[in-house]
């Protein structure tokens, strides 16, 4: 037996001896949020039983412990992500935030004229915040198509990038077809044309390894609810040398070194990003997801994924009328319909047999609308998940199919 055993992994995550409607439940909305195994939970609970208190403002025992946690929880991150210092890492509250920090930051060097770059296969939260940024500086949006796989056009990407281009903020991993964007290539391509990149790896982070210093971008995005922590913790990982250009964004508590009614000095990083009091709990829970996915080796769920995603690619793609999105080479999450069956039906009467997919527009309306859909379904994975999820899967949509045809 390999030692990457999904029955032992699914044992250490009490919500899945859930049952629906009688039936073990099939938790394939992992692309939306993933489970969380019990030594997350327990981190959580810990942290409020034993070292409940704010962080870097007291001198009492309790502060000192979670000052400390949460610094230790800062470094696990940094080395996960091999960034140089752990001063790289920001926490924020999820990918959205740590999207609209960057955004709200750089406008000030943004003006007319200005070029940002993004692509037909974002997710809205790397589509609106630079919108908003549009709309303040006055700078232009982007685009690059993609193909009918939902592949991106890397010639009409190389014809886009150009002098006015100043950013580049492109998915790694799309969350509705998932498709993997050749983020190494297109980064190296935008450093060459002069523009700054911010990847979105909110779908990466929980399905590849990952090397910020290898890859090259200056910013790179995730949420740890993807990746086994609980909700409201992310991360804006930013190269040093770019964050300690850019101004602060949120004023208060934590991001001063000195404060008069004249004026206030910043603090350095990572704190000049980080006003107000943390999520604290969150960071040391991200940072035991971690660990646990570590153990579990980033390289060994990834190639777990890619198998079951072959597999469920070929058995529902198997079933009379389904059509399957995105390209053959995927991470993360298998996106299907079924002719003439609305997307919300198929959700709906799977999940009556235990199936837990997402169903609708993904947060990706832009890339729907390319495809003339307003939604598919979609099976996201995860470590956990097994090939009996991939035939459950299949087996309640083959009797879906029969029933709504
Ligand atoms: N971005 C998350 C998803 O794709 C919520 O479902």
């Amino acid at each position: 037996m390999s030692s990457f055993d999904p029955a032992s992994i699914r044992s250490e995550f009490p919500i899945l001896a859930t049952e629906i409607n009688g039936r073990p439940l099939v938790y394939l909305d992992n692309a939306a949020t993933t489970q969380k195994p019990r030594r997350v939970l327990e981190a959580s609970r810990r942290y409020y039983e034993e070292l409940n208190s704010n962080i870097h403002r007291g001198t009492h025992h309790l502060a000192r412990a979670a000052t400390e946690a949460h610094e230790k929880a800062r470094e696990t991150v940094a080395a996960h992500l091999n960034a140089s210092s752990s001063d790289e890492v920001i926490f924020t509250s999820g990918t959205t935030d740590g999207i609209n920090l960057v955004a709200n930051i750089l406008t000030a060097s943004f003006q007319p004229g200005d070029e940002i770059l993004i692509s037909t296969l974002e997710h809205h939260s790397n589509i609106v915040p630079w919108q908003m940024l549009c709309e303040r500086s006055g700078a232009s949006l982007k685009v690059i198509p993609c193909d009918d796989h939902g592949v991106l056009d890397l010639d009409a990407f190389r014809e886009l990038l150009t002098e006015r281009t100043r950013l580049l903020a492109v998915t790694w991993i799309s969350n509705a077809f998932g498709t993997i964007n050749p983020v190494a290539e297109m980064i190296a391509a935008a450093k060459a044309a002069g523009a700054r990149v911010l990847i979105d790896a909110a779908q990466a982070v929980p399905h590849l390894p990952v090397d910020v210093q290898a890859l090259g971008a200056d910013f790179l995005v995730f949420s740890g609810h993807k990746i086994f922590a609980p909700t409201g913790i992310g991360v804006l990982w930013g190269r040093r040398e770019v964050l300690e250009s850019l101004p602060p964004w949120r004023g208060g508590g934590e991001m001063i070194k000195e404060v008069s009614f004249e004026g206030t000095t910043y603090n350095d990083l990572p704190f000049k990003y980080e006003a107000g009091t943390p999520n604290i709990e969150g960071a040391i829970a991200l940072a035991e997801a971690i660990d646990f996915a570590n153990e579990l080796g980033m390289a060994a769920i990834h190639l777990h994924e890619k198998r079951l995603l072959e597999k469920a690619a070929e058995v529902v793609g198997g079933i009379e009328g389904v059509h399957l999105y995105g390209p053959s080479e995927r991470a993360g999450a298998l996106s299907f319909a079924i002719e003439g069956v609305h997307h919300y039906d198929l959700g709906t009467l799977i999940d009556q047999m235990g199936v837990a997919v997402r169903t609708g527009h993904h947060c990706c309306q832009p890339l729907m609308a390319r495809f003339g859909i307003t939604g598919t379904t979609r099976a996201s994975f995860a470590a956990y998940n097994t090939m009996e999820d991939v035939e459950a899967l299949a087996t309640s949509v083959e009797k879906a199919a029969m029933m709504l045809r």
